[in-house]
Order: C-alpha cells, then structure tokens, then sequence
C-alpha cells in the first residue's frame, strides 16, 4: 500500500495521513514534520530549510530528493507508506519514480484533496499547535478547553510561523506554480484519483479509507 497525498496547504494532508496510516499499520512520511523536527533540533539540514520555510517557499529539490532516498536506503519505505508533502515538483516526481524503478516500488495512488483557497485561508488562520505534546487545535473546528492552552499537558498553544496570512497567499502561489503540474504527471501515469477535501474531517476520511483499502 503505497501512497501519495497531494494538495495545496491546509487542505487535510496530515490529518487525514495520521488518521489512514495508523488505521491501515503503513508509514505515514510528512516532509513537512521532518524539516520542522530538524529547525526545532537546530540540525544542519533544519538551518537550510528555515529561511525557506518560514518564508512559504519550497526547500531545494536535491535536499529533499536526499532525504527521502536515505529513507529508502534505510527500508523506512518496505511496508506501505502514505508520503504527506512530497513529491512538490516535477523534478520531484521524476527522482521518485526513477528511486522506484531502482528499487521495485511504485505508487498505487496518487490522491489529491482538492479544497477552495478560502477554506485553505480560514483553516490555517484557526490553526494552532502545542510545542509539547505536538496535539493539533483549530478555531472553532476543534478548540481546546481553555483559549490557548494544551488540553492534555497545559503548555501555551503556538501557531506555525508560516501560517500568517501573507506566508500562506506565498504557499498558495508556490502550490500553483511548482506543485500543480504534478496532478498531470500523476494522471499520465493513470495513478491519479481526485476527491472533494471540504467535508466533515470523518467523512473524508471515510472516503479515503474506502479508496485505499482496495490495495490491501
Ligand atoms: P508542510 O508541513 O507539508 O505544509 P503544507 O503542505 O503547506 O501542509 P499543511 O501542514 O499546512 O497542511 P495539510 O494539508 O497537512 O493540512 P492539515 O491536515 O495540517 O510543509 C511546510 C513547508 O516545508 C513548505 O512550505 C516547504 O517550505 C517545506 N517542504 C515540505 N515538503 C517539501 C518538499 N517536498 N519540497 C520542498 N519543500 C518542502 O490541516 C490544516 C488545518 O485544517 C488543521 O488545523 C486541521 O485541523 C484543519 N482541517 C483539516 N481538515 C479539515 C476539514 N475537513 N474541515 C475543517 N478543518 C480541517
């Protein structure tokens, strides 16, 4: 069960990964939680993306491209994976499925949440995070007890930097421009399946289960 999520920000990718990976025993791969892990240990690789990141831009491809190729060197990749956040450009999409052919591995599905900028816009307005326990909030879709305090361990709620309005109109761009034309390398390769991302949390999930599932 090998699978990629696709989609602009906010539009579901990590929660619904989280929710099927676990639900299904497969890997769940966020590029995105890897370079945060790293800026937050203050490792080389973290200090190259910070800049880059913060600013709602994409890091290098070769960075990246690394990245998931030690991954794959390592056997992370051996028993089903769902990958959040990459590929993000063709390049990207190209190195992949040259690793893949290398390797015997290929892609089931490629899924891509489809949602409005607004919704993107409104959903990572309300987001909020705890630094301790890493649980996940949203204003008024899922709020803590207390305004601005963790449920589960009382530490004080914190937003991602790149989650200011004009951080996510940049990621908004830079999905257009670099991320969008892989929907059509993913179609060519006849892997692409489309689903509407403005639902209920759960019955997107629903949805994504029944989808992924089929290749169990
Ligand atoms: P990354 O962390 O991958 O950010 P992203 O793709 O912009 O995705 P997000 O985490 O913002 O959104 P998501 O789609 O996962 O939505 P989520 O489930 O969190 O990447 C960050 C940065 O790292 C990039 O900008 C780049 O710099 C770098 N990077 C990463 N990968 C890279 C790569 N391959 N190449 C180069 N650079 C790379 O949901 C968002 C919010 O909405 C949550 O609060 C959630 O609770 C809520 N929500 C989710 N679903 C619903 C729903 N159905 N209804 C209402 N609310 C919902």
């Amino acid at each position: 069960m090998n699978f990629i999520f696709l989609g602009p920000p906010g539009s579901g990718k990590g929660t619904q990964a989280k929710r099927v990976c676990s639900e299904l025993d497969i890997l769940h791969l966020s590029t995105g939680d890897v370079l945060r892990e790293n800026v937050k240990n203050g490792t080389e690789l973290g200090m190259t993306a910070k800049t880059y990141m913060e600013a709602g831009d994409l890091v290098p491809d070769e960075v990246i491209v690394g990245m998931i190729e030690d991954k794959l060197k390592n056997g992370e990749l051996d028993n089903g994976f769902v990958l959040d956040g990459f590929p993000r450009t063709v390049p990207q999409a190209e190195a992949l499925k040259e690793m893949f052919a290398n390797n015997n591995k290929s892609i089931d599905r490629a899924i891509l949440l489809d949602v409005s900028d607004e919704e993107v816009v409104k959903r990572l307005s309300g987001r909020f995070y705890c630094p301790t326990c890493n649980a996940g909030y949203n204003y008024p879709a899922k709020m803590p007890k207390v305004e601005g305090v963790c449920d589960s361990d009382g530490s004080k709620l914190l937003r991602r930097p790149d989650d200011e309005e004009d951080v996510v109109r940049n990621r908004l761009d830079v999905y257009k421009k670099q991320t969008e034309p892989i929907v059509a390398f993913y179609r060519n390769e006849s892997v692409l399946t489309e689903i509407k991302a403005e639902g209920s949390i759960d019955a997107i999930f629903d949805e994504l289960l029944k989808i992924t599932k089929e290749f169990k």
